[in-house]
């Protein structure tokens, strides 16, 4: 039988559309359950929306809808940006089914028999933004220690005996070190639960919207209560089979619903009735924006497929590798202990960097050399063992990190393979070993592939659109199994390659977002005529390039004829630097060129572009070089 692996999201409230920050627990969610499923796990992996409460009501009256109206609209959104989001779960549970409110009040008798629940009065300061009762002594300035206004509420409700598991849950703590990940915030929780807990109110009078207590219809259940219940009514506890499904093997979270919520009162409550705890509860930090949470009331929030959209237009990258780039960001950039700040600038820079440059250029560079040195298809020649060596690290480096859950460090892992490949292209230049007829080339372009196809696998979970563009230039299947990732016959000899399709291209400046662009000077500088204004040089677009090619052009004793990569794309550039430069010495270094110039024909040869040089004393070309290795087709002004 296959393994099982359960994950969870929490359940989002639905008082607003999604954001990356919201949408961040479920993208870390995701790759955890594509990672395990790529295993050969059987997984169920569970996210949904949490539509009961005061504050759901209160929204929808804002929106000047009926709640039921509400909910569904905002739910189906939910739906809609993770479907969009490519969020492969294996089920959406909405806490206003009848299955979840079913199980609530099954959950609810229980305890009350059990005698864990019982009637009591409460009063107290009731923050309805966290839906949590304060004590006076808890207030801040006569807010609730979050900083939400409070109201004064006096009821008769039920009380859950938490205190009961002060001991137990320290216990537990203690003998399961990964129950609460990562490590900080375990100390957190143990500090939390030492300072002491009261029992919980988990009933409220007369406020709508909610499950109804059995044989009380005055009285409907705390949200939180019912909220942290679906994670059992999904798996469709008590019926047969629902031990498929729980306990979870990960459940994911912020770091606000984690202490108080998640490590305290959820597992106490599942002691109270016998289930088995969770393996792992993750509680990832946040990400900000303009040093604040990001979050509707804010006003600071960015759409997830909004900001896909936005990067297909200005790169011009296909709509499903755009939302791959959105997703490699937000697993990049996942906040783990400490948060993170989200800019606009920061997308456009890892997007630049890590997918236009490092794994566009390894794709179209191991592709373009296959084609040109070995016939197109995968030569029959031993990988080398550097090659082997760097794969390996990489795929134990994925795992090891995949293991604490750390997503961004397996995003990292990846791509280290990414610049490997890069960086073992120009040490091996395969280009030249074809010219000097050395049989090393076969091994060296195999080697190459074989990186690729085993980034193809690793880059898989988090970004499965570009992982499976990736594996049709290959002329492979996608990889299907974790195990074959790295192995010789993922990728078996002969195989024909196709031609590289370029996937990322490089954003420009000039398509930033308009409230990026620089401002405009107010006043211009006066100029003669021998001067230009600033705005006239930005117009010369100044690139680093990498020569992969050098030959003498025919017909001309000044004359080489190069081909070098910028943009992720190969150009020719005929220059006049054979005076000072042998083709050998060139192969493989970095240089400036003018990336917008108009083509033109030099002695019979299409330039693309022009390369910049100092002049000697006797008109020869010094070239210009960055002064150490710099990204590729960084821009240079
Ligand atoms: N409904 C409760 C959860 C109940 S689970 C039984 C809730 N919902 S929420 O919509 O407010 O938050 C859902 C998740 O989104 C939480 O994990 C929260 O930490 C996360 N985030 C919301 N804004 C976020 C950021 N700006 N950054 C990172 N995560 C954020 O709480």
């Amino acid at each position: 039988m296959d393994k099982r692996y359960v994950i969870t999201t929490p359940i989002y409230y639905v008082n607003a559309a999604p954001h990356i920050g919201t949408a961040l627990t479920t993208l870390a969610s995701d790759v955890t359950a594509r990672y395990h499923r790529l295993r050969g796990a059987k997984t169920f992996f569970l996210t949904g929306t949490d539509e009961n409460g005061i504050k759901v009501m209160e929204a929808a009256e804002r929106a000047g809808k009926t709640t039921r109206e509400f909910v569904d609209e905002l739910s189906a959104e939910f739906r809609r940006i993770f479907d969009g989001m490519g969020i492969a779960y294996d089920d959406f549970i909405r806490t206003t089914e009848e299955r979840h409110t079913r199980t609530v009040v099954a959950f609810f008798e229980k305890l009350k028999e059990s005698g864990h629940i019982y009637l009591g009065k409460y009063e107290g300061w009731y923050d309805v933004g966290s839906e949590t009762f304060f004590k006076e002594s808890e207030l801040v300035d006569g807010k609730s220690p979050d900083g939400n206004e409070v109201r004064w509420v006096e009821e008769d409700n039920y009380f859950f005996k938490l205190s009961a598991f002060e001991k137990p849950l320290l216990d537990h703590l203690q003998w399961h070190p990964r129950f609460i990940l990562p490590e900080p915030r375990r100390n957190e929780v143990a500090a939390f639960i030492r300072s002491g807990l009261r029992d919980t109110c988990i009933t409220r009078t007369n406020h709508g919207w909610g499950v109804p207590v059995p044989g009380e219809p005055d009285k409907v259940i705390y949200v939180w209560f019912d909220a942290l219940i679906n994670y059992v009514s999904a798996t469709g506890w008590p019926e047969p089979g629902w031990e498929e499904r729980w306990p979870a093997d990960v459940q994911w979270m912020g770091k606000d619903i984690l202490t108080r919520f998640h490590a305290t009162l959820w597992p106490a409550m599942l002691m109270a009735m016998d289930l088995p705890l969770p393996h792992t509860l993750m509680g990832h930090a946040w990400m900000l924006m303009g040093g604040e949470k990001i979050s509707k009331s804010r006003g600071n929030v960015v759409p997830p497929l909004e900001l896909a959209a936005e990067l297909a237009e200005r790169s011009g990258c296909a709509y499903d590798l755009a939302v791959d780039a959105v997703r490699y960001f937000m697993a990049a950039a996942m906040p783990c202990e400490s948060d993170t700040t989200f800019t606009h600038d920061e997308f456009d820079r890892r997007y630049n960097a890590d997918l236009a440059n490092d794994l566009g250029n390894a794709l179209n560079r191991s592709l373009s050399m296959a084609h040109k040195f070995t016939g197109g298809v995968v030569p029959d020649s031993p990988v080398e063992l550097e090659a082997q060596a760097a794969i390996r690290q990489a795929k134990e480096g994925f795992e090891t990190a995949m293991e604490d859950f750390r997503v961004h460090e397996a995003a990292e892992s990846a791509l280290a393979l990414v610049r490997f490949l890069n960086k073992y292209i120009d040490r091996r230049a395969p280009w030249a070993l074809a010219k000097a007829q050395d049989p090393a080339v076969g091994s060296v372009i195999r080697s190459m592939l074989l990186c690729l196809r085993a980034v193809e696998g690793l880059i898989r979970p988090i970004l499965p659109s570009t992982a499976d563009a990736i594996a049709r230039q290959l002329g492979v299947a996608p990889t299907a199994n974790w195990k074959e990732i790295g192995t010789q016959s993922s990728l078996p000899t002969k195989t024909a390659l196709m031609i590289p399709e370029p996937m990322f291209p490089r954003l420009e400046l000039a398509t930033r977002r308009p409230e990026m662009k620089t401002p405009a000077p107010t006043e211009e500088p006066k100029t003669d005529d021998a001067q230009i204004g600033i705005d006239e040089f930005k117009k010369v677009q100044l690139r680093v390039a990498r020569i992969l090619e050098a030959e003498p052009l025919e017909g001309s004793d000044k004359l080489m004829r190069l081909q070098v990569i910028v943009d992720g794309a190969k150009r020719q550039i005929v220059a006049g630097i054979r005076k000072n430069y042998d083709p050998l010495d060139l192969i493989g270094r970095q240089i400036v060129v003018v990336a917008n110039l108009k083509p033109a024909v030099v002695r019979g040869a299409e330039s693309q572009g022009m390369l910049l040089a100092a002049v000697d004393e006797d008109g020869g070309a010094i070239l210009l070089q960055p002064d150490r290795e710099t990204p590729e087709s960084a821009v240079v002004r």
